[in-house]
C-alpha cells in the first residue's frame, strides 16, 4: 500500500502550519485559524507585525519556492496555506505536492484563471459562465483601432497580474487611448500589460463570493462586497481594495442559488473537463444586475480585504476545512457562521494607489487591543522596536462588527478615529451600499 504522507501526519491539534504572504489577508487567516482551531505552531513567511501576533514570522519571500520547501521540511510543517496570487502563478502548489507536502491552494494550471485574464475569459466562454463579452489584443495599434470604434464605457484589463490595479473603466476614447498607452507602450505593469483584454461594461452592483473546493465539492462562504476605487462614491483609480463588508444584502438567497448553479458548478466541471484538479479557495467577483449575477473576475485565493470581514464570521474549525480540502472530503464539512455583520475600512498611506509612503509612525492601534468587536488587521506595516510604522500602500484595515450592517459601520469608523498616521486616507462610505439595499 502506498502511504500518502500528506494525509498520515496531520492530527489537527498538533499541526505545524506555514502561512504564506504578508498582507491583511494573511493576518486575517492567522487570526481566524487561532480563533476556530488549536494547533502546535504557526509560521508566516514573510508575514507582518499583525501575523506576528499569532505566528513566528520567517524572512522568506512568498516567491522563494525552494526556500519555502526547505523550510517546510526543516520544521516538519504539516500544512501550508497560500495567501497571495504570485506564488500560485509560479506553481508553488505543484512543487510542494511533488515533495509530498500538504498545501492548500490551486495548482499552476488552475491559477491561470487569475494570472491570465485572456485564459479566464476563454474558459468562461467555453463553459457558458455569464460574463462580459470581450476581445484580446496583442498590439497597441489593433487595440486602439478597436476602441476607436467601440461604445463607452468600456473596460480595459492588463492580461497578467497587476496587484489589483490592472483594470480601467474608460468613459471616453481619450481615456481608453491613454490606458492602452500606459499598459502596452509605457509598460506600467511590465509584461502583465503586453496583452490586454477589452470587455463590455457590466452595470449593476458588485459582490464577492469566496468558496472552498476540493475539486469535487464547492462550498460557498458568506458574501462580501469590496470597494475597489480609491475615493468615495466609487471615484478615482482602482486599488487593491479600500474596504469591505459582510454579508452583502445584494446576494439574496436566489442570487446565491444562481451563483452555485450557473457559476461555481460550471467552474468546477469546466476544470474537471480540462483535466485540472481545482483545490483551495475560489473567489468569484460578481456584478449583479436585477438579480442576475455575471463574473467580473475569478481569483483562486482569498480576497483582500474580503477575508477581513468574512473569516471573523466563521464558526467552523478552519483547520478542519483546510484538511478536508487536502484530503478530498469537503462533502463532510458544514460551514457555520456567526450572525453579526462586519465592516473593514482600509487606511492607506499618502499617495496610494499611485505611490505609497513608508516610515510614518502609526498611533492608536493598541487602544483596540481589548475590544471584542473592533480590531485592526495589519497589511503595510513594520515594527521598529516599540513603534509601528507604515510600510506600503494599504497600511491597515480597521474592522468593526455589530448586530446589523449599520452597527458594524459605526463600530469600524469609531475605531478608525482612534488611529493616526501622517497622510492617512480612507473612504468614508464603506458599507453605504448595503444600507441602501436593505
Ligand atoms: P477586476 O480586477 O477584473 O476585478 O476589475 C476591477 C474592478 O473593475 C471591478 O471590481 C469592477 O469594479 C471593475 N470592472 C471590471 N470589469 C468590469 C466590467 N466588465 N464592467 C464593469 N466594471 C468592471
Ligand atoms: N478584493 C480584491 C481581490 O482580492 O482581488
Amino acid at each position: 500500500m502506498v502511504v500518502d504522507s500528506r494525509k498520515s501526519c496531520r492530527y489537527i491539534n498538533v499541526m505545524n502550519i506555514l502561512l504564506i504572504g504578508s498582507g491583511g489577508r494573511e493576518h486575517s487567516i492567522a487570526r481566524a485559524i487561532t480563533a476556530t482551531s488549536t494547533y502546535q505552531k504557526m509560521y508566516c513567511a514573510p508575514g507582518n507585525p499583525g501575523s506576528a501576533q499569532y505566528c513566528e514570522n520567517v524572512a522568506i519571500s512568498d516567491s522563494d519556492i525552494s526556500g519555502l520547501i526547505s523550510f517546510a521540511k526543516e520544521k516538519a510543517i504539516d500544512l501550508t496555506i497560500v495567501g497571495p496570487e504570485a506564488p500560485l502563478a509560479l506553481g508553488i502548489v505543484d512543487q510542494f505536492e511533488n515533495e509530498g507536502l500538504a498545501i492548500v491552494g490551486p495548482c499552476q494550471a488552475a491559477a491561470q484563471m487569475e494570472s491570465s485574464k485572456a485564459w479566464a475569459k476563454a474558459f468562461m466562454k467555453e463553459f457558458n459562465i455569464p460574463t462580459a463579452s470581450y476581445e484580446v489584443f496583442e498590439t497597441y495599434d489593433s487595440a486602439v483601432d478597436y476602441v476607436t470604434n467601440t461604445t463607452f464605457p468600456t473596460v480595459i484589463k492588463a492580461d497578467g497580474l497587476a496587484a489589483g490595479k490592472g483594470v480601467t473603466v474608460c468613459f471616453n476614447l481619450e481615456e481608453a487611448i491613454q490606458t492602452l498607452k500606459d499598459m502596452m507602450q509605457d509598460k506600467i505593469f511590465a509584461d502583465a500589460g503586453s496583452r490586454v483584454v477589452i470587455e463590455s461594461f457590466l452595470k449593476g452592483e458588485e459582490a464577492s463570493i469566496l468558496a472552498f473546493t476540493d475539486g469535487d465539492t464547492i462550498l460557498p462562504l458568506e458574501s462580501a462586497q469590496d470597494h475597489k476605487p480609491v475615493f468615495d462614491g466609487d471615484k478615482g483609480p482602482n486599488t487593491g481594495g479600500m474596504g469591505a463588508y459582510s454579508p452583502a444584502p445584494i446576494v439574496t438567497p436566489e442570487v446565491s442559488q444562481k451563483v452555485q448553479k450557473d457559476i461555481l458548478m460550471p467552474l468546477l466541471n469546466g476544470m474537471k473537463s480540462r483535466g485540472i484538479k481545482l483545490k483551495g479557495i475560489v473567489y468569484a467577483g460578481l456584478m449583479i444586475d436585477n438579480g442576475e449575477p455575471s463574473v467580473v473576475e475569478f481569483n483562486m485565493r482569498f480576497g483582500d480585504p474580503e477575508t477581513q470581514v468574512v473569516l471573523p464570521r466563521l464558526k467552523t474549525n478552519l483547520l478542519e476545512v483546510f484538511n478536508a480540502i487536502v484530503d478530498n472530503r469537503l462533502n463532510k464539512i458544514n460551514l457555520e457562521w456567526h450572525n453579526f455583520s462586519a465592516v473593514c475600512v482600509v487606511m492607506a498611506s499618502k499617495g496610494y494607489p499611485a505611490s505609497s509612503s513608508k516610515g510614518d509612525v502609526i498611533s492608536g492601534v493598541s487602544s483596540l487591543d481589548t475590544s471584542e468587536t473592533q480590531f485592526v488587521i495589519q497589511a503595510g506595516t513594520k515594527q521598529d522596536s516599540a513603534q509601528l510604522l507604515t510600510n506600503g500602500g494599504r497600511v491597515l484595515g480597521v474592522v468593526g462588527t455589530g448586530g446589523s450592517i449599520e452597527a458594524a459601520i459605526q463600530s469600524s469608523y469609531q475605531a478608525v478615529e482612534l488611529i493616526q498616521f501622517e497622510g492617512a486616507h480612507y473612504r468614508k462610505d464603506i458599507g453605504a451600499k448595503a444600507v441602501k439595499v436593505q
